[in-house]
């Protein structure tokens, strides 16, 4: 396909990843599509998210044609990302799923907390991963059902409550036999907007795993393989819920994208 890399998030949290894929490959052309008319999508039974997100894409990928499309969310990724090569053998998917190799190889007290949300750590997929890599370390799942909302909020109205944060993170914090959590794994694409709050209120120093550039220099060594798609249309970013309000639009000017009116939303 020749048309734009798609990068996907149920809400703003990937655009954290989208910022390092444009370091990486700045000639592409970049549509951000955020299915906020879903968000959270942490919450969702898995079934019905699934159902979802394969009639979304055939949506999209009609109407973009994409030539690649970067899955920036752990929770879609981690539930939907073999249903959607199988549905769409045609395209390219690269997906966001936790950093939990990289976690354990790095560990020095062998406890290790993964943050994400709670459809996140109830995933087969999460479990495998612990199962396939980690499986000498302590591994504590915390599932948290409000930072990707308070990390939305902090992105838009640059305010977050500190103490919902830590009422949130504290879990990840664990003491066994003196050994203590020294990696807390970001394993949903909204955290790392808010890790200087996490940091600043953490319990102790941890190591924070945010994935973002190695899931962006994935996709560039797949994008590197094909033609440029720079065709000098701007980026854009796409909300399904068709709201583009000012201080969205002011958002996402931030990010070097343009909100796309409603007729760039599938089944507007
Ligand atoms: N950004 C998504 C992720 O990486 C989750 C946000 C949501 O709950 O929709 O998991």
């Amino acid at each position: 396909m020749s048309g734009p890399v798609l990068v996907f998030d149920s809400g703003v949290g990937g655009l954290s990843v989208l910022r390092e894929l444009r370091v990486l490959a700045p000639d592409q052309r970049y549509v951000y599509v955020a299915d906020d008319a879903a968000f959270p999508y942490g919450n969702w039974e898995e079934a019905a998210l699934k159902r979802h997100m394969i009639a979304l894409f055939g949506e999209l990928i009609a109407r973009w044609q994409p030539r690649l499309v970067l899955i920036a969310c752990n929770t879609a990724s981690t539930l939907a990302i073999d249903a959607l090569r199988k549905a769409y053998p045609g395209e390219t998917f690269v997906g966001t799923v936790p950093a939990i190799k990289p976690a354990a190889e790095r560990t020095r007290s062998g406890i290790v907390a993964v943050l994400a949300t709670p459809g996140t750590v109830k995933r087969q997929y999460t479990r495998d991963l612990i199962r396939d890599y980690a499986d000498t370390c302590h591994v504590r799942l915390v599932g948290s059902s409000n930072l990707a909302a308070l990390a939305e909020t902090y992105m838009r109205d640059g305010f977050v409550d500190e103490a919902a944060v830590l009422a949130e993170i504290e879990p990840c914090f664990i003491e066994i036999d003196g050994r203590r959590t020294d990696i807390v794994v970001l394993a949903c694409t909204h955290y790392p907007f808010l890790v200087n709050r996490m940091r600043k209120v953490a319990p102790w120093p941890v190591d924070w795993i945010d994935p973002a550039e190695a899931i962006a220099r994935r996709a560039q060594s797949l994008l590197a393989q094909g033609a440029r798609g720079g065709t000098g249309e701007a980026d854009i970013a796409v909300f399904t819920s068709g709201r583009a309000d000012a201080s969205r639009g002011h958002l996402m000017k931030g990010f070097g994208l343009a909100v796309a009116g409603a007729g760039a939303t599938p089944a507007a």
